[in-house]
């Protein structure tokens, strides 16, 4: 039994270990390593969503309203989620961003509300709409609405994904490509492209959370894994606020270290 058990306390040891030599070099919130490579590995991707999940329950309180982002690391977060707080709010943290509809997050909010009995809002506006159409847009109320309660959410939960790989997967014109290349965008949150330097590149015209609006909320859960995301991990934590709860897998890890 001993043998059995003693490679795995190893494994949880270093894992741990690598938290906290993440803990010394960045402050945020908390920082939490699942082990593994979540691109080579399902089950890694789905430890990130548990583990999501299990962090955002234990921070969560009655009435609570989550602003929500899209993406497949995302979608997987309902399944670990149970019905423990009354009254939850899940809002899409932006609209559209030309994500496929199961990875969108006014889908994903839906998956939340009923894993916890709680409640979702839908936001329904496409991306990279004219200045003009966003502008009349945002006062139609149901609109509006969304617009202040990412204002007032208190948490949000968001993937990070590789520049080009997520402006490939949205089918971005020829024009943003370039401007994407000439900035040297690595990495994008919920429709914010940034460069090494956490320099912001290009933003998706669309509604809802700002970066600005990160610095006063709760929490923020930025959960990210493999080894296509680590250069925009690493650019991501030039513009995290200290208020950042960081999920992520080893191999994104070592490079924070490295
Ligand atoms: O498009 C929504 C989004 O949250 C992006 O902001 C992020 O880069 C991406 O999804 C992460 O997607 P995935 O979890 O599928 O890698």
């Amino acid at each position: 039994v001993l043998r059995e058990v003693e490679p795995f306390l190893t494994l949880i040891e270093s894992r741990n270990d690598l938290a906290g030599q993440l803990k010394d070099r960045y402050s945020l919130k908390d920082i939490i390593v699942v082990r593994g490579d979540a691109e080579e590995n399902p089950f890694v991707k789905e430890e990130l969503a548990k583990l999501t999940a299990e962090q955002l329950t234990e921070q969560l309180f009655p009435g609570a309203v989550v602003s929500v982002a899209g993406g497949s690391t995302m979608a997987l977060v309902s399944k670990f989620l149970r019905p423990k707080h009354e009254d939850l709010l899940f809002i899409p943290a932006r609209g559209g961003l030309g994500e496929e509809v199961a990875y969108q997050s006014n889908s994903i909010v839906g998956y939340l509300a009923e894993a916890t009995e709680g409640q979702h809002r839908m936001l329904y506006a496409p991306d990279s709409i004219s200045e003009a159409s966003l502008q009349s847009l945002k006062a139609e109320p149901m609109v509006s609405e969304i617009i202040e309660l990412n204002e007032r959410s208190s948490f949000v939960i968001h993937g990070i994904g590789d520049a080009f790989e997520m402006a490939r997967r949205r089918n971005v014109d020829e024009a943003t490509m370039q401007k994407l290349a000439e900035g040297q965008a690595v990495g994008e949150a919920f429709g914010f492209y940034f460069d090494a330097d956490g320099e912001l590149v290009h933003k998706v015209t669309t509604i809802g959370l700002q970066l600005e609006d990160l610095g006063k909320k709760e929490a923020i859960f930025a959960v990210a894994g493999g080894e296509s995301k680590k250069e925009a991990v690493k650019a991501y934590l030039k513009l995290a606020p200290e208020n950042t709860i960081l999920i992520i897998d080893e191999v994104i890890a070592g490079h924070l270290l490295a």
